[in-house]
């Protein structure tokens, strides 16, 4: 049940959901807050102070809009709907303070910095900051952490604001990333300075609002401003998460997630990430001919040539993989076809029946996994199939969702019911009585690993 609470935002008055935070019925009046520790999918942490606001009526200092909600504050003495400000002097010079503070031990090293250009830290010191600081005490330095091949870390530029603790643990699913010390003394730090074991820690990167986590293989190697942004959806996972591909001239740079509520929120996996590298290095790019067992480097024209000599007369059959586009597909079947023979795209051995695509398209969407009471996994590792999705049935699981597994009883990074791993398992869960269950929402995936076996087909009717 929403409880609507009026309030007066900057003059403009709005009517939000009294458990929304100040910082989202601002968004809601259309007023921008700085923050850094905020983020709408994580946890509130509260910690970086940047996000303070005027409470009219309320105590006497600015307060953490992220952190309060607006059914707590108190209407005026009339009853009037309570009043927020923004842009008073108080919210300013509380703004100018933190940005301060945080500056005090923060490398001004953004020309050699891979955040440059796209910094929050940096963008928000220009719109809200000073240009002076009080602080003449030497800056502290901090060790860099080795997270692995794929993140690189600056911990000397680290705001402590967090995010990459609470992303870990929360949605990745992993506890190897926490906050040491205080004060003077506050770290970010790996447990035991281990690398991390995720799938999805490339998220980080793009959390960390300063340049204390930026990515390894893109480092150094183009700046913001110098890319050409082009929207597209990942093929690494059958999830078709929403990406932006940046390029640099003819060479692909970077991929990055793009927001969709619908399939991968703003998450992408590592390997969609970091797969661009596939692109240039170690491509096949010249066809060979093997002759006398050896392989020679050949023009396309001999290569052509050699295929129509040795097709000649024969049986030949088409076999394309899942990466080819739409137009190359249907070229070989063309080709394939004119020659009388077979196309085959089915490389990984799934038992799909052919013709009857209602027997294997699915009807739940990916959305129904927020509200879902009960998810059963059939013959599936989602957390290494889809990582963006194996985040969502955890973040379903932490709301209170169950979940049964019938196959390999994998670490997913939450807590399932094993029911078992073989055909007479689900056949039994089919058979189970589930009257009493009447009305619970559900959503079942089955997975390749059901799929590819030689009664792939009977698994998939089964289920
Ligand atoms: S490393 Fe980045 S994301 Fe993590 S706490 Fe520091 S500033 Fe925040
Ligand atoms: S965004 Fe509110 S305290 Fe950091």
């Amino acid at each position: 049940m929403s409880d609507l609470k009026k309030v007066v935002i900057d003059g403009t008055e709005v009517e939000v959901d009294g458990a929304m935070t100040l910082i989202q019925a601002c968004e809601e009046a259309g007023v921008e807050i700085p923050r850094f520790c905020y983020h709408e999918r994580l946890t509130i942490a509260g910690n970086c102070r940047m996000c303070l606001v005027e409470v009219v009526g309320g105590p006497p200092k600015p307060a953490a809009s992220c952190a309060m909600q607006v059914r707590d504050l108190r209407p005026g003495p009339e009853g009037q709907p309570p009043v927020v400000k923004t842009n008073s002097p108080m919210v300013k010079k509380a703004r100018e303070g933190v940005m301060e503070f945080l500056l005090i031990n923060h490398p001004l090293d953004c020309p050699i910095c891979d955040q440059g250009g796209e910094c929050d830290l940096q963008d928000q010191a220009m719109a809200y900051g000073v240009d002076f600081s009080r602080f003449r005490e030497p800056k502290r330095a901090t060790e860099d952490l080795d997270l692995g091949p794929l993140v690189e870390t600056h911990m000397t530029r680290c705001i402590s604001c967090t995010r990459c603790v609470r992303f870990t643990t929360e949605v990745a699913g992993i506890h190897q990333m926490g906050q040491t010390g205080r004060g003077e003394d506050a770290e970010i730090t790996s447990y035991l300075g281990e690398t991390l074991d995720s799938n999805m820690q490339g998220n980080i990167i793009d959390l960390c609002p300063v340049g204390a986590l930026v990515s390894k293989p893109y480092a150094f190697t183009a700046r913001p401003w110098e890319l050409t942004k082009t929207e597209s959806i990942d093929v690494m996972d059958a999830l078709g998460s929403n990406i932006r591909v940046d390029t640099k001239g003819r060479e692909v740079m970077r991929f990055l997630p793009r927001n969709h509520d619908g399939v991968n929120e703003e998450w992408i996996s590592d390997k969609t990430r970091f797969v661009w590298d596939g692109l240039r290095r170690q491509r096949l790019d010249t066809p060979y001919i093997r002759e006398n067992g050896k392989l020679r480097k050949a023009s396309w024209p001999e290569a052509l040539a050699a295929v129509a000599s040795a097709t000649k007369g024969k049986k030949v059959a088409g076999l394309v993989g899942d990466l080819a586009p739409v137009e190359a597909a249907f070229a070989l079947k063309q080709l394939i076809e004119g020659q009388g023979g077979n196309v085959e795209c089915r490389v990984d051995g799934a038992k799909l029946p052919i013709g009857n695509r209602s027997a294997y398209v699915g009807t739940a969407a990916i959305e129904d996994i927020d509200d879902a009471e009960m998810m059963v996994l059939i013959g599936t590792n989602p957390r290494l199939e889809a990582p963006v999705l194996n985040a969502r049935l955890r973040q379903a699981w932490s709301r209170g969702a169950n979940v049964a597994r019938i196959g390999t009883n994998d670490d997913l990074t939450f807590d399932i019911k094993q029911i078992g791993s073989g055909r007479d398992d689900l056949v039994d869960l089919a058979g189970m009585d589930h009257s009493d269950k009447h009305g619970t929402k559900g959503v079942m995936i089955v997975g390749q690993g059901a799929l590819t076996e030689a009664d792939g087909e009977a698994v998939l009717s089964q289920a």
